[in-house]
């Protein structure tokens, strides 16, 4: 099915209202990228927790609708809802199923991470063993769906090669914002005995058991709201939540419980300039602690105290 996409820039403070609006119209779906991206790598799909804003100062918001849905009924309903909204702030264009598949596809390219580890599209065959034969690959294959993940963007990066750097083998693990459920996939098929992901968004957990799935280790992972998550009823042998600095503060202690004493953990998600505070507070129950930086991103590791 062809679909209608309005698009429009806003700024930070607008989002919540205009995502609300675009719901009310009937929107079938609503994208954010960074309105300032040179490329559109760095445009990562941002989905942010409840009531916390993206940090990108202007936002592009893209909003499909039915291909029949009418231009100027939209533009004027929306006008109604968004009283700041200046006309020319719209743009429309029509998109074919096709065009949207290949551009995410185009976008979405075979990507190393570390010695091993692989993440592929569906598209794309991957081989067994890499180029010189001598060693099997590790491959997950992926399509991220609505959730966050695909491995583009710096903060998953750092925190897929930290897995790789491990030995994960026979290993429990559990994935604190797991999104697209990326990280506990990567573990497990690195090894890991099974895995837990945890997102407050329940797309993301679909995403999760639906990617688990389709790589052929859904048996050995399990997904639960924060609710639903018991923290110390089984902490694991190695923790990792690639979420914000502000949840990763208030989460620590959370953390600290689902890490066993010795257990290695990383937490990323946090832009440069954020991590003294979080160094501090987790010391309270980690030690080791590093900092290792992409782009503007950081992740901090160590390992739990005991
Ligand atoms: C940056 S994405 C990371 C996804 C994936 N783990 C990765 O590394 O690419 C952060 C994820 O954490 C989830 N999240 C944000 N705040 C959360 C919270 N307080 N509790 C649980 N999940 C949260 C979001 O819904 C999102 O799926």
């Amino acid at each position: 099915m062809p679909f209608l996409e309005l698009s429009l820039i806003v700024r930070t403070e607008q989002q919540p209202g205009t995502e609300e609006a675009l719901d009310d119209l009937g929107a079938l779906s609503i994208t954010l990228q960074d309105a300032n991206a040179e490329t559109p790598d760095e445009q990562a799909i941002f989905e942010p927790g409840v009531g916390e804003l993206p940090l990108w100062p202007t936002i592009t918001l893209n909003a499909l609708f039915d291909a029949g849905a009418d231009r100027r009924g939209l533009a004027e309903a929306l006008g109604e809802l968004l009283p700041w909204l200046e006309p020319d702030q719209l743009t429309f264009r029509d998109v074919a199923d096709q065009d949207w598949e290949r551009a995410w596809m185009d976008q979405f390219k075979p990507m190393p991470f570390g010695r091993r580890l692989w993440i592929y599209p569906w598209n794309i065959e991957p081989p067994t063993h890499n180029e010189s034969g001598d060693e099997e690959l590790v491959v997950v294959r992926l399509d991220p769906g609505l959730a966050f993940g695909s491995g583009t963007h710096p903060t998953t990066a750092l925190c897929l090669e930290w897995l790789d750097a491990l030995d994960l083998a026979g290993k429990t693990l559990t994935d604190f914002g797991c999104g697209s459920g990326i990280l506990a996939i990567a573990a497990l098929k690195l090894g890991a005995a099974s895995a837990v992901g945890v997102d407050n968004d329940p797309q993301a957990l679909t995403a999760s058991i639906d990617n688990a799935e389709r790589n052929g280790v859904a048996d050995r992972l399990a997904v639960f709201l924060p609710q639903d998550f018991n923290a110390t009823a089984a902490p694991a042998d190695v923790f990792i939540a690639n979420i914000l600095a502000g949840p990763l503060g208030e989460l620590a202690p959370t953390f600290a419980a689902a890490a066993k004493p010795g257990a290695p953990f990383a937490i990323s998600g946090i832009l440069v300039g954020q991590q003294d505070e979080l160094l501090q507070r987790y010391a309270e129950w980690f030690d080791d602690l590093r900092v290792d930086t992409r782009e503007d991103w950081v992740r901090i590791s160590g390992r739990r105290r005991g």
